[in-house]
């Protein structure tokens, strides 16, 4: 006998469990990544818009051609990971008896920590403007997420642990420290990093710190110093390691910690080979090349002070910043950041308008990064100033 199925109305398409994040789409594209693929293709761009670095040269590059003529990216690479890469991160942090997970990026990492740390329960504090995919992966497994504003002088333009306590209740889990901010460039000082692994130990609470940019500052301190057992330290080849298209960053915790997030991992075969080789070759070499870049992105970001500061108006809220990029406020002179990104990038210049990081101030201000060749940066100056006297 045949069954025949009865037909109902249901259709395949599944429900959504997570809200997308919201990304606004560039005006004249349809999609924000047909934005992406433009910018992408002209190879003429310059490239201030996502704190990219691209001036490494040499050692990184020589051992990804060689990875390539060997054909070793026909094998999977050991699923965790080759150690060597490991214990290098671990060394460049000065935490040996620490333990990581390598992931396609720091952002897989703090997504892996939010999915395993966070229950429906907790809320978890962070800032606006701050790196917002952060909050939205919160926002998956979380109660609430507090995006404390901080676009002011009386906080330094970051989140101190005075507005963290403020905000904090018995239901908070987490506390995100983005240091140095992607876009603000501030950064913590040994004693407000004391005081923030004093609150995560004293309340029994994560403490999120993203390093990305931490190489670019003028001093750096670790949560994982002074609370290791409380500490997720999120790690990036992307930034001044020169390695964005490659995809490789890490978290780093206590071995009970990475044990925990591993129940998580998707990428069950492991992490890119070719760009695992890249990052070994990066820490090997860092020594060598650290302090030029730091030297042109320095120098590259007082060029840009230099034509804000003839501009009235217009200033840099937080300067000097200790990432490689900053932020321009436009607010006085009442020029649209979105009007100014799109005269930019007619001009070749691709930059990033503040709503792209921040829900409450980004009508106020435009991001650039500057770790790019110095003519280049020496182009935008004289850009700017003219695109202020054309959409003032
Ligand atoms: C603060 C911060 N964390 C993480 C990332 C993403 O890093 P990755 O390219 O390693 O995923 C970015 C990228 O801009 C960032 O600004």
């Amino acid at each position: 006998m045949i069954h025949h199925r009865k037909k109902t109305k249901k259709t395949l398409i599944p429900r959504k469990k997570y809200k997308k994040a919201e990304k606004r789409t560039p005006k004249g594209f349809k999609t924000s990544n047909d934005f992406f693929e433009y910018v992408f293709e002209d190879k003429e761009m310059i490239w201030m818009g996502q704190n990219t670095n691209h001036l490494n040269k040499g050692r990184i590059n020589d051992s990804l051609i060689k990875c390539i003529e060997s054909k070793e990216y026909c094998k999977y690479p050991p699923p965790e990971g080759f150690s060597k890469l490991k214990e290098l991160i671990l060394k460049d942090l000065n935490h040996e008896e620490l333990d990581v997970l390598l992931t396609a990026g720091g952002t897989e990492s703090i997504y892996l920590c939010m999915h395993d740390f966070i229950t429906k329960e907790d809320n978890v504090i962070t800032c606006d403007p701050g790196y917002l995919i952060i909050g939205s992966f919160a926002a998956r497994f979380a109660k609430e997420v507090r995006y404390v504003p901080i676009y002011n002088e009386e906080c330094n333009y970051k989140l101190t642990p005075k507005l963290v306590k403020e905000n904090m209740d018995e239901n908070t889990k987490m506390i995100v420290l983005i240091d140095p901010l992607n876009p603000l460039g501030t950064s913590y000082t040994k004693e407000e990093i004391k005081e923030f692994a004093k609150i995560a130990i004293e309340n029994d609470i994560y403490l999120l710190h993203d390093i990305t940019y931490k190489d670019f500052a003028k001093e750096h301190y670790l949560a994982a110093d002074y609370a290791p057992n409380n500490t997720l330290t999120i790690f990036s080849f992307s930034k001044i390691y020169g390695m964005a298209g490659l995809r490789i960053g890490a978290v780093i915790s206590t071995k009970p910690m990475i044990d925990s997030i591993k129940n998580l991992v998707v990428n069950d075969l492991g992490v890119n080979i070719l760009s695992q080789i890249g990052a070994i070759s990066a820490l090997e070499s860092k020594k060598d090349w650290i302090s030029d870049i730091k030297e042109i992105t320095n120098n590259n970001q007082k060029l840009i002070k230099k034509t804000v500061d003839k501009i009235d108006g217009v200033f840099i809220p937080a300067y000097p910043s200790n990432g490689n990029m900053l932020v321009i406020d436009l607010s006085k002179i009442n020029i649209s950041p979105k009007k100014m990104a799109e005269y930019l990038l007619d001009k070749k210049i691709f930059t990033r308008e503040g709503n792209y990081t921040s829900k409450l101030f980004g009508d106020k201000y435009l991001r650039v990064s500057y770790s790019i060749p110095e003519e280049e940066v020496k182009l935008f100056c004289e850009e700017f100033e003219k695109a202020v006297k054309a959409l003032k």
